[in-house]
């Protein structure tokens, strides 16, 4: 399976971890590029002190090609300058104008990668120079837009043709990396599936709903960020599992915002770990975890699988 991620990183198989903000610390990020894949340290909302900690999780965990990402809407030129100072090979932006930070990634010579929920921002991506483009569909855990995957890759692929494309969003087992690379991507971004390893930054209780969760009880929804105060862009919401903050105040969003004893309730909750309260962020692709394992052998395993897949269906 070589594709122009793996060729570019030197990868055995086409996959890259998503950056999720404080989840995708250095440990999984290492574990998953050792394994063969691109490992990817989620730096979220920039905090600087969990960056350098994690950072130097991935320094210290391989000698493969790693990556890091950050919210660009929050990303600060400290944040994106620290991340560079540990000579990670690929940068992953999403939800936000990348142009401030184009010149220090390449300046680098890192690969820049732009995450995209639109085509215009697809177009976008490669008027400032992006070397792979996201197409992420609203399938996917945790922030995103409104398109889904299968027809949203395909249409990214033609709009931005020659830069090569990943598809994120729904993506958790061999079959769906192997339906990735046949709507003419060059590797899947997966988030959710890797919450559910040894490695991940996870409470255990939260890693243990994604296991017994079913992709019915997803929902997009901004309560969880009314609730904890982040001020996004009104075009993303995020998916979570549900739970009865979200059957109490998913459509109320207003009420919420005006209510402060809500909010202090919501931080206790997560304080507590109460997961019927506090937020799960996770995507569609619930349906497909079945239990918590070391990230090597999961990125092993759809590698395989995908290539097995292929290769029956090439035999078709
Ligand atoms: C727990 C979690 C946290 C995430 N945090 C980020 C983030 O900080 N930055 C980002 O660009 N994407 C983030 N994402 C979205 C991923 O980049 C990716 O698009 C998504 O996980 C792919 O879909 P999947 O969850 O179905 O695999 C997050 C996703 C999850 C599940």
């Amino acid at each position: 399976m070589t594709t122009g991620l793996s060729e570019r990183f030197g990868l055995s198989y086409p996959i890259m971890l998503a950056p999720m903000g404080g989840v995708s610390g250095g440990a999984l990020a290492a574990a998953v590029s050792n394994a063969g894949g691109l490992g990817m340290v989620g730096g979220g909302y920039g905090d600087l002190q969990w960056m350098k900690r994690e950072l130097e999780l991935a320094v210290a965990g391989t000698q493969r090609p790693w990556g890091v990402g950050l919210i660009t809407w929050k990303a600060t030129r400290e944040a994106v300058d620290l991340a560079l100072s540990y000579e990670p090979k690929a940068f992953f932006f999403s939800f936000g104008d990348v142009s401030p930070y184009v010149d220090a990634v390449k300046a680098r010579g890192c690969a820049l990668i732009c995450q995209v929920q639109d085509l215009g921002g697809a177009r976008e991506a490669k008027a400032i120079g992006a070397d792979f483009i996201v197409a992420q569909g609203a399938e996917a855990g945790g922030h995103g837009a409104v398109r889904s995957t299968l027809p949203f890759v395909p249409a990214v692929v033609d709009a931005v043709d020659p830069v090569p494309v990943l598809a994120a969003g729904g993506v958790g087992d061999g079959r769906g990396l192997a339906a990735a690379l046949a709507l003419g991507a060059c590797g899947a971004v997966i988030g959710t599936r890797y919450c559910a390893t040894h490695e991940a930054l996870m409470h255990p209780l939260a890693a243990q709903r994604l296991v017994e969760a079913d992709g019915d009880h997803t929902q997009r929804t901004r309560v969880f960020d009314i609730a904890r105060g982040y001020d996004w862009p009104p075009a993303y919401t995020g998916r979570a599992l549900r739970n009865r903050f979200v059957e109490r105040w998913h459509g109320r969003e207003q009420a919420l915002a005006a209510d402060t004893a809500a909010f202090e309730q919501y931080r206790q909750a997560q304080q507590r770990a109460d997961f019927e309260q506090a937020l799960v962020w996770g995507g569609e692709v619930v349906d497909l975890i079945t239990g918590i394992e070391p990230a090597a052998a999961l990125t092993e395993r759809i590698g395989r699988d995908a290539a097995e897949r292929l290769r029956q269906l090439g035999a078709a």
